[in-house]
């Protein structure tokens, strides 16, 4: 429909009446700005607390954009993430990346949701125009912002950028924008001093940013319970997660970052060297040296069994969890561990040395020592 409708040339009058007919098929969010259901991922692609007001919290705040020179917007949809950070900060320079035509073209017919907006769909339709979606433009072409429409993950990136917005489909939906091998490639342009900016809070997408070498924080949460993430070369000193994500991610098979044959690898390490993910809950509760004690009969032994399983003694799951305390409970250690990161690390490479594994590349190991015909590890 969006398609046949630019196939002829379209002045603001006739996009603004054509938005009339398709407005049905948009739904309204809290801030009154329109969001999609993406028939393909069957997901919305913004917040129905509030799309641009996502844009703004989630991503503009938390990653100061007014400080920014050079924005990376993945995932560009309809552009409310490159409008508002725009409009937080006019001077900046911006790359943006989208490889569904229908669905920009979708953005330059919606309202604005902000006057930086109109900069934005100036940039949507040049690009439109060049690829031939559309046959006329309305607007200038802006100079500082430019719009490729490509697939983000396959793109030659060639540019060093001081803040990267990430904002593809959840990862249940489409693991593939949140793979080690995607963040690889994303820290190399990374600037030294900028921050990467998802709003997802998920394990294994925070355990691929650690792989690919970022320190990793939680944002305030903006409307929901769960924050998003931050990522970054160096040490910022952010919000740590808590110390309950952060075993997560360290000591369970949900803390396998999103790899190829992810789940034949996480069967295959489960209970033998990552602790389940399905029972951390009692983990946490046996060994919480006194942080909660409210635990059934059923739940403790779900937690035994495993925690036999994994064949650990007390003292030696002392020795794991201990980069988490202030002061050392384990009796082993030379110094204490400053954040999430760091702690993260230590206690995967701890578990990993007590299961006879002396390696601190976790996923490259486990490829080599679980390599069969059946499980290929994609890095
Ligand atoms: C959650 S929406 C992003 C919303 C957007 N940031 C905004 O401000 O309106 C995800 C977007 O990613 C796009 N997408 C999915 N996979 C992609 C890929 N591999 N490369 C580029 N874009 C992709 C989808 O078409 C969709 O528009």
């Amino acid at each position: 429909m969006i398609k046949e409708f630019f196939s002829r040339k379209r002045n603001i009058e006739e996009r603004k009446e054509f938005f009339k007919k398709i407005r049905k098929y948009l739904i309204k969010t809290g801030d009154s700005t329109y969001t999609y259901n993406d028939p393909l991922f069957q997901e919305t692609m913004h917040s129905l607390t509030g799309a641009y007001d996502e844009s703004v919290h989630k991503f503009c705040i938390p990653s100061e954009i007014q400080k920014r020179k050079y924005l990376l917007d993945l995932f560009s949809g309809f552009g409310y993430n490159a409008a508002a950070a725009l409009e937080l900060n006019p001077g900046l320079k911006i790359d943006m990346i989208e490889k569904n035509p229908e669905i920009l073209a979708l953005g330059l017919l919606i309202p604005e949701v902000c006057e930086a907006h109109k900069i934005i769909k100036a940039a949507i339709e040049s690009s439109l125009y060049n690829i031939g979606f559309i046959k006329n433009r309305v607007y200038e072409t802006p100079k500082n912002i430019r719009l490729f429409v490509e697939d983000a993950l396959n793109f030659r990136y060639e540019n060093n950028y001081d803040v990267i917005f990430h904002d593809a489909y959840s990862p249940k939906r489409n693991w593939k924008p949140y793979s080690l091998i995607f963040f690889k490639k994303l820290y190399k342009v990374l600037d030294e001093n900028g921050v990467l900016l998802t709003y997802s809070s998920s394990s294994p997408m925070r355990s691929s940013l650690l792989e690919a070498g970022f320190y990793i924080w939680g944002t305030e949460a903006y409307k929901r319970k769960r924050s998003g993430t931050i990522a970054s070369k160096r040490d910022l000193k952010l919000k740590n997660l808590s110390r309950e994500e952060e075993r997560v991610i360290s000591l369970t098979d949900l803390g396998i970052p999103y790899v190829k044959n992810r789940d034949d690898l996480r069967e295959k390490l489960r209970n033998k060297v990552l602790f389940s993910s399905s029972v951390k809950q009692c983990f946490e509760n046996i060994y919480n040296f006194g942080e909660k004690f409210q635990i059934t009969d059923a739940e403790k032994n779900k937690a035994e069994r495993s925690i036999k399983k994994m064949e650990l003694t007390k003292k030696e799951i002392i020795y794991v969890v201990c980069p988490q305390y202030e002061k050392c409970i384990c009796g082993k250690c030379s110094r204490r561990y400053e954040n999430t990161t760091e702690r993260i690390k230590e206690m995967r490479y701890r578990l990993l040395k007590l299961k006879g594994i002396n390696v601190k590349d976790f996923i490259t190991h486990f490829f080599e020592r679980f390599k069969t015909d059946k499980c290929i590890v994609l890095i």
